[in-house]
């Protein structure tokens, strides 16, 4: 057993074995129905994990009849690619950050981008399975279908100088994913933001044509980022979480049996997936510091109040866009008390 698989092993909690009314499902076809799952992470982050989890359950489960193909690393589409290949249904699950779903028009869910919201994990959670779920009903126009919410963790800082004060930012290219919100705060902070896609990130901060990014230990370990930035800030300013998104069409087709393994499937893959996602960034940033080669800062409460202050415009520039109500519901929801 891999260091890894050691690791979450125990965390996973669910069973492997098929309920009893999956083994009574129907004889095996001679050609199984394929499920693609594409992602742009590596398979060994909460999220890889989760969908290897998935395949693994919906394979045993229906008995042969399905076959899941995952396909890790932007192998099958970039970050930009994605949600339109869903829509047309060339893939059939994706788990985009919650971060990337403009293109499917529900501004509200920029709310899960606003700096500081999120005191603590639970604080997230909470968010998505209330407020969130809420927002998953509005995507059913557009084809697809929010099956879950996939927990990383919060973001971190990086970048060739030490990120300590507000105007240490100043004149730095930071990469950000394609969210206004991402866009307003590396502003707000006095860096020039460069949407890119994840997968161009390590190649992108290699060359020069970003000099930081945000990010959680569980991404910035595994994309190799040790080697391209000597600083890491543990900032624990946003939060890095995703929509396990199904096209809908091929939801609601599916035969009553495969149904039912499929959405079991799902949720096991779920609790799964958020039950090593804490352990998993943990380890992540243990081994970062024991590499040596990036410096870790952990910013002092007042350091991290001059950023709050710097950044609570962008909470505003965010209800401009969804309106007031959703951002008192995602303050609700999450607990939030924005300063006086
Ligand atoms: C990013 O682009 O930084 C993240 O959304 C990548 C991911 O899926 O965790």
């Amino acid at each position: 057993m891999s260091s890894i698989t050691r690791r979450t092993a125990l965390a996973a909690g669910a069973s492997l074995l098929a309920p009893a009314w999956a083994q009574t499902a129907s004889p095996t076809p001679a050609k199984p129905l394929v499920i693609k799952f594409s992602h742009v992470v590596a398979p060994e982050t909460p999220k890889g994990k989760g969908a290897l989890r998935f395949k693994e359950l919906m394979e045993i489960r229906s008995g042969g009849r399905v076959k899941v193909e995952v396909y890790p690393n932007s192998t099958l589409f970039k970050d930009k690619d994605e949600i339109a290949a869903l829509r047309r249904g060339e893939v059939q699950l994706l788990a985009p950050s919650l971060s990337k779903l403009r293109p499917l028009g529900v501004k509200e869910f920029e709310v899960f981008d606003l700096p500081f919201l999120f005191k603590n994990r639970n604080a997230f959670s909470d968010t998505a399975r209330s407020y969130g779920r809420t927002l998953f009903t509005k995507l059913e126009p557009t084809g697809v279908r929010g099956l879950a919410f996939w927990d990383n963790g919060f973001l971190l800082m990086s970048a060739n100088r030490r990120l300590r004060d507000v105007d240490d930012f100043k004149g730095l290219k930071m990469r950000i994913q394609s969210s206004a919100v991402a866009e307003a705060e590396m502003r707000a902070l006095g860096a020039e933001p460069r949407v890119m896609n994840f997968s161009e990130l390590f190649t992108g901060l290699q060359a020069g044509s970003v000099d930081g990014t945000e990010g959680t230990a569980s991404n910035f370990l595994t994309q190799r980022l040790p080697e391209v930035q000597k600083h890491l800030t543990l900032s624990n300013h946003g939060y890095l979480a995703y929509a396990l998104l199904v096209n809908r069409a091929f939801h609601d087709g599916l035969p009553a049996d495969l149904r039912a393994v499929f959405d079991s499937a799902i949720a096991d893959a779920t609790q799964y997936a958020n039950a090593i996602a804490n352990t998993e960034n943990a380890w992540a940033l243990g081994k970062i510091k024991t590499s040596a080669r990036v410096a870790l800062y952990a910013p002092l409460a007042a350091e991290l109040d001059e950023w709050r202050r710097a950044l609570m415009g962008v909470h505003q520039d965010v209800a401009t866009r969804v309106g007031p109500a959703a951002l008192q519901a995602a303050y609700q929801a999450a607990g939030f008390v924005p300063p006086r």
